[in-house]
């Protein structure tokens, strides 16, 4: 079942209007929030990261956190499996074309839950390929935008060329993946692209600095050099629905010795024990 402007119904029941400004211009903003045990994870971050993006594009929320709380919790009780993954959908709404902001138009909300598999045991022991491309994207990638034909087109890349990933480099520095974050070990150390402008501020992305912290990992926060990226000793992706993994080949040559390295299995162990320690809390 899916969620659509006040109701809960099948996904083949559900229809957009062809003027919704979605379709139209891609006005909107996303989220995609893991559940896991049916609980959502670290959904008070999501929550505010959805409120940043609706501020950035001048869209009044149209819920609460306690009502999105509670529609989440019904979509999550609509749907089966005890791992989903929850996609939810904000756009101006309908109205005549016109690029400038309708006035007295109620945004369309839209959810969906799919099976939240997690990443098969292989890409964690043998790793993932990627390669660098350049990030030509607007210099707004703090919003959670459903424009996303940039991205799109840059995966696709990663895609034609074997890989699983693009990794994004803008004028000489690591911005992120296509759908993803990227952190790089170096000589031990962990750095982490800032939180700005030019990357969407990730959820795994400040678990796994929260994580290194609490467990004496050392991690630098910074603008990362291409030249680093290209010698790192190590290299992890991280989402929502992927979690951490090490990305073992970029553009062709092995990274660090081709091997997932030893700082990504502890992150891993750090991560997976997080997850199960907020599964077993009462919501
Ligand atoms: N994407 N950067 C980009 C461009 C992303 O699209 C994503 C996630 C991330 C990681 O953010 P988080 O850790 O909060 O998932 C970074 C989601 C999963 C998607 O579009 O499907």
């Amino acid at each position: 079942m899916i969620y659509l402007n006040g109701r809960f119904m099948p996904l083949e029941e559900a229809a957009i209007p062809v003027l919704d400004r979605g379709f139209i211009f891609g006005d909107g903003v996303y989220e995609v929030i893991p559940a896991y045990s049916r609980l959502p994870f670290r959904l008070a971050e999501h929550l505010r990261r959805l409120q940043h993006s609706l501020d950035a594009i001048g869209l009044k929320n149209p819920h609460t956190d306690a009502e999105w709380g509670a529609l989440i919790e019904a979509l999550i009780g609509h749907n089966a499996g005890a791992d989903q993954y929850l996609y939810l959908h904000i756009t101006r709404g309908v109205a005549k074309r016109d690029h400038a902001f309708p006035k007295g138009v109620t945004p369309t909300v839209f959810m969906m839950s799919n099976p939240l598999l997690p990443p098969a045991p292989e890409l964690k022991t043998s790793g993932v390929s990627a390669i660098t491309v350049i990030d030509n994207r607007w210099l707004r990638c703090d919003i959670k935008s459903i424009s996303l034909l940039p991205n799109v087109l840059l995966r696709q890349q990663a895609v034609e060329a074997g890989a699983t990933e693009a990794v994004l480099l803008r004028d000489g520095f690591l911005t992120e993946g296509s759908a993803s974050n990227i952190f790089v070990v170096r000589d031990g150390i962990v750095l982490a692209p800032p939180k700005n402008n030019l990357m969407l501020p990730g959820i795994t992305y400040d678990l796994v600095l929260e994580l290194a912290a609490a467990d004496g990992i050392p991690t630098q926060i910074g603008p990362v050099p291409e030249a680093i990226v290209k010698r790192a000793d190590e290299l992890w992706l991280t989402s929502s629905t992927r979690e951490v993994l090490p990305i073992t080949v970029l553009d062709g040559q092995a990274v660090g010795n081709g091997r997932p390295g030893p700082l990504f299995t502890r992150m891993d162990a750090l991560y997976q024990q997080y997850k199960a320690t907020v599964m077993r809390q009462p919501s």
